[in-house]
C-alpha cells in the first residue's frame, strides 16, 4: 500500500473541476491539490515562462512526496508537459482540450473550442485538431480574461456573463453542435455557457476520462490505495482570499495554506 498523496496543479482553482471527477471516483486516495494563483493567468504568459514554472512545480511536487501527478490544466500541458514528463520520474496524467470525443460526438461537424490563448496558440492543440478534426470545422475561441474573472468576480457575476457573451457567440453563430471546454476553469460556467447554445448542444469536459486515466496508471503501477480522502489544498498567492475562492466555488470550507514550489 502507498500512502503518499496523488499531487493536482493548476494555475488557480480551474483543477477543482479535475479533483472532483478524481475524488469522486478515487475516493480513499489522499489528495494534495496546488493552485498557482501568484501566476494566473497562465494562459496570457510565454511558453518558456510557463515550461519552467512547471517543471519547478513538478519537481516540487515530487520531492514533496507525491505518488503521482495530474497536470490540471489544459495551458501548463500545451507548454510544458512533455518537459515535466522529461524531469520527473511519476506516473503523469496531463490533459488536454476534448477535441478527440468531440470528433464522436458531433453530427454536423462543427465543433466549438473555447480555452485560453496560450492553449490555442500551442503546436500540440495544432497537432490535436491535425490529427483528429481535420475534415471537420473546429472553431477555436480564445477566452482571455475569463479564468481570472470566474475566480475574482464568481461564475455568476456580470462581468463573466459579458465575457461569455462575447466568446459563446461565434459557436453560436457556426452552429457548433458540440462545445469542448478546453479550459478547466469553464466547466465553472458551463450552465451559463450551454444556455448562450441552442438546446441540445454539448460540453464536453475533461474531468472524467482523466479520472479513468489515473486509475489505470495507479493500477499498472500497482499504487492504488493506502489513503484516507484526505484532502489538502495550497497556494503560491495569498490563503486568505484563495479560501474565500475556494469556499463559494467548492462549496466547502477548506482550509488553504500557503505553499512556494
Ligand atoms: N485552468 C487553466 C487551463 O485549463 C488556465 C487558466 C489560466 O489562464 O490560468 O487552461
Amino acid at each position: 500500500m502507498n500512502t503518499q498523496p496523488i499531487a493536482v496543479f493548476d494555475s488557480g482553482l480551474g483543477g477543482l473541476t479535475v479533483l472532483r471527477a478524481l475524488r469522486g471516483r478515487l475516493p480513499q486516495e489522499d489528495f494534495f491539490y496546488f493552485a498557482d494563483t501568484r501566476f494566473l493567468p497562465y494562459g496570457d504568459r510565454p511558453e518558456t515562462f510557463l515550461k519552467q514554472r512547471g517543471v519547478l512545480i513538478a519537481e516540487a511536487l515530487a520531492k514533496r512526496g507525491a505518488k503521482a501527478l495530474v497536470i490540471a490544466c489544459n495551458t501548463a500541458t500545451a507548454a510544458a508537459a512533455e518537459a515535466i514528463r522529461a524531469a520527473i520520474d511519476l506516473p503523469i496524467v496531463a490533459l488536454e482540450p476534448g477535441v478527440k470525443p468531440a470528433v464522436g460526438q458531433t453530427r454536423c461537424g462543427v465543433i466549438g473550442v473555447l480555452a485560453t490563448t496560450r492553449t490555442l496558440a500551442s503546436e500540440r492543440f495544432q497537432r490535436l485538431v491535425g490529427n483528429h478534426a481535420a475534415h471537420l470545422k473546429v472553431i477555436p475561441v480564445a477566452c482571455p480574461g475569463l479564468a481570472e474573472a470566474i475566480e475574482s468576480e464568481g461564475p455568476e457575476s456580470a462581468v463573466v456573463a459579458g465575457l461569455l457573451d462575447a466568446f459563446v457567440a461565434p459557436l453560436a453563430a457556426a452552429e457548433a453542435d458540440v462545445v469542448v471546454l478546453g479550459c478547466t476553469h469553464y466547466p465553472w460556467v458551463a450552465e451559463a455557457i450551454a444556455r448562450r447554445m441552442p438546446p441540445g448542444v454539448r460540453l464536453l469536459d475533461t474531468g472524467e476520462p482523466v479520472a479513468r486515466q489515473l486509475e489505470r496508471l495507479l493500477s499498472a503501477g500497482h499504487l492504488l490505495g493506502g489513503g484516507h480522502g484526505r484532502l489538502a489544498v495550497a497556494t503560491s498567492g495569498a490563503p486568505v482570499t484563495v479560501n474565500a475562492t475556494v469556499n463559494r466555488l467548492w462549496g466547502e470550507n477548506l482550509p488553504v495554506e500557503h505553499w512556494e514550489p
